[in-house]
């Protein structure tokens, strides 16, 4: 299968999932994540907001702020087709963009530079055992990812059902470091 077949196949797999099994896997996606000693060494977490039928990121985000860290959102500028991450405090001050995906507003959420990023917690729309990911198609994440400068840990957050054995791989693909899905983390080999 190629990318595009993947992620309509994962998109339908995850479409289907019961809403008692979504919640009862974010609730034990949300525990997992703020054991981890990844999430309570980073001072600064660079987050997302759920897009479709994403897992739900709210209480994940709003559980960054309640531990006191700093939540850093991204914004995607589809003709620059760049990504940048602005620091939010207030998730009520998101906006709606064109695509109804809320996200920071640049005149008031700062832009933090991605060296100043402790932890990433990575969207995708499939995962293989390796640490590959898929995520929409933009490319947005892999430009990001070779932008970084360090080795800053980056956590895939999905359900299980969006995990396959093998990805099909573009030189320009970027692995991550681990996954986290209600049957728990796992770690990769870069
Ligand atoms: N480092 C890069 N520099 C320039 N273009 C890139 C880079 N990485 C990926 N791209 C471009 O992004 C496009 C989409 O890549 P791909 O299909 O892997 O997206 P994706 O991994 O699903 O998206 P995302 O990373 O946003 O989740 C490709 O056409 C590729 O040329
Ligand atoms: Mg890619």
């Amino acid at each position: 299968m190629n990318k595009r077949q993947i992620r309509t196949e994962i998109l339908d797999r995850r479409n289907q999932m019961r809403n008692e099994q979504r919640e009862l896997a974010e609730a034990t996606i949300l525990k997992s994540l703020t054991q981890l000693k990844e999430f309570n060494n980073a001072h600064t977490i660079a987050s997302f907001v759920s897009f479709r039928n994403e897992i739900e990121m709210r209480s994940i985000n709003a559980s960054v702020l309640g531990a006191g860290k700093k939540l850093v959102l991204p914004l995607i500028d589809m003709t620059l087709k760049t990504m940048t991450f602005h620091a939010v405090s207030e998730l009520d001050t998101l906006v709606r963009n064109s695509y109804g995906i809320l996200e920071p507003n640049p005149t008031i959420h700062e832009q933090v530079g991605i060296d100043a990023i402790d932890l990433i917690l990575t969207p995708g729309v499939a995962f293989d055992q390796s640490g590959y990911r898929l995520g929409y198609g933009g490319g947005f994440y892999d430009r990001f990812f070779s932008e970084l400068k360090k080795a800053t840990p980056s956590i895939g957050i999905a359900f299980e059902c969006q995990v396959v054995v093998n990805l099909p791989i573009d030189a320009y693909d970027q692995k991550i470091h681990g996954l986290l899905t209600e049957a728990g983390l796992r770690y990769f080999n870069q």
